[in-house]
């Protein structure tokens, strides 16, 4: 199939599509109107902006959500991974329900935050670990503990990758084709106005999947480097999965000359196996970062790891929050990694996760349709490009045509997306076989109007 036919078909599609879904979701522009009076871009965060209006969501139970135009969903968005419980979980509600009778804040340490903690080391393989409220906490946290743990100020990061909105890791998170620099010698390309431009001398960019170019790095400048933190799987460029030896290469590298590993699971974390990549890849980082779907839907998060790296905090690094593992969140996250997310449950995610990852490869190709689906359990995602990610350039490669026509196409079907195909789908224990069929149903037909003429 011609590349320009589908790009034109993708473009028809998305217009007529954006029309429907702006006819039925007048309520959420008139309350975008408002919200724009009082936020930036009537939204929390920059993250959830969209042209010409975001859906705004009124409620959610189970596998649906429901939006302010009282149109229902399924959610296959799952608030950026969070809601693998589904929503309104019965256990997780309860959990919360107690909490806000016995008090869900004192700001001083309760037996529920040292369980929680007990259970999060015990899972995911850690000695010892701090708590924090959100990914870019915990994140920050832990380059914090590693410079102060090996005295040395520089730190490397994968190019495409997002840890969160600190200064020390806003560097080439979706760099431009024309910002990028060479493909031996990435530039580090700030994501954000506002970010002293001297931050960037400190902060170094390699690929991922690329051992060389961190063994260059580290022969010229090992010695100042702290830390590399990394995704173990990319979650913010569709999917991008480590080939083999990867990361284990990386940790021997690091090791060799001082530094430390730290992985970012602030996705993965609590989705694509009990123990995080760390389990599903079989590599065990000197320190790792959990958040979104360990608290059930509540703001919470912890990094932590070795013992005598964490042993940097009580001999000088601050570490510190008013709301860390405070009994709210505690309640929340222990419900969810002990009551719902057990080993079974993953299991089940396995099974739905292969069965959408497979039928929409079966749609793409019998419409010759140029993507592939990636299945990560609860994790999945279409990729618009024919052969898997092997790093953040191939990411550029995609079309996201195709992707800006599937969305509005999937929104009118009931089926509430990601608005972005740098995201994917995320699952939840709520889903059932039946709400798995429904998105196939209409990602099959969109591959197939995609294809027509
Ligand atoms: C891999 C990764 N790290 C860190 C963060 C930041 O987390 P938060 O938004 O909770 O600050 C995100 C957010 O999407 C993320 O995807």
């Amino acid at each position: 199939m011609k590349t320009d036919h589908l790009t034109a078909r993708a473009e028809t599609i998305a217009a007529s599509e954006n029309e429907s879904l702006w006819a039925r979701t007048g309520g959420s522009k008139a309350l975008y109107e408002r919200a724009v009076q009082h936020m930036p871009m009537g939204v929390p965060s920059s993250f959830q902006a969209w042209d010409p209006y975001p859906v705004y969501l009124r409620q959610g139970k189970g596998s649906h959500v429901v939006d302010v135009d009282g149109n229902e969903y399924l959610d296959f968005h799952n608030g950026f991974g969070c809601m693998i419980v589904g929503h309104a979980h019965p256990k997780v509600a309860e959990a919360i329900t107690r909490a806000a009778h016995t008090g869900t804040h004192f700001a001083a340490p309760t037996e529920a935050t040292v369980q929680f903690a007990e259970i999060i080391c015990e899972r995911f393989g850690a000695d010892s670990i701090r708590f924090a409220n959100s990914g870019t906490e915990a994140t920050m946290g832990a380059i914090r503990v590693a410079r102060a743990a090996t005295g040395r100020e520089h730190i490397v990061k994968v190019e495409g990758s997002y840890h969160g909105h600190h200064d020390p890791v806003m560097f080439s998170v979706v760099p431009g084709s024309d910002l990028i620099g060479g493909r031996d010698a990435p530039s580090t390309t700030p994501m954000s106005t506002g970010i002293p431009a001297v931050m960037s001398e400190y902060t170094h960019v390699v690929p991922f999947n690329d051992l060389e170019m961190l063994r260059t790095l580290l022969s010229e400048r090992g010695r100042e480097i702290a830390c590399l933190i990394l995704e173990p799987v990319m979650m913010n460029i569709g999917i991008c999965q480590p080939e083999p030896g990867y990361l284990q290469g990386l940790k021997d590298l690091l090791h060799e000359h001082g530094a430390i590993l730290i992985f970012d699971e602030v996705k993965s974390g609590g989705t694509v196996a009990y123990g995080g990549a760390a389990e599903r890849y079989g590599v065990r980082p000197d320190l790792a970062c959990w958040a979104k779907a360990i608290c059930g839907g509540t703001p919470g998060a912890a990094f932590g790891g070795r013992a005598d790296v964490m042993d940097a905090i009580g001999t000088g690094a601050a570490q510190q929050g008013t709301f860390n593992g405070n009994p709210l969140i505690a309640a929340a996250g222990i419900a969810t990694l002990t009551e719902v997310m057990t080993r079974d449950a993953y299991a089940y995610l396995a099974d739905i996760g292969t069965r959408l990852a497979t039928g929409c490869t079966k749609a793409m190709d019998e419409n010759n349709i140029p993507g592939h689906a990636v299945d990560l359990g609860a994790k999945g995602c279409v990729s618009y490009r024919p052969t898997p990610l092997r790093n953040y350039r191939d990411f550029l490669e995609t079309r996201p045509e195709l992707y800006l026509a599937s969305y509005p196409w999937a929104m009118n079907c009931g089926i509430f997306m990601t608005p972005g195909d740098e995201e994917q789908w995320t699952l939840s224990v709520q889903h059932t076989d039946a709400d798995i069929d429904a998105y196939i149903d209409q990602f099959a037909a969109f591959c197939s109007t995609l294809a027509k003429g």
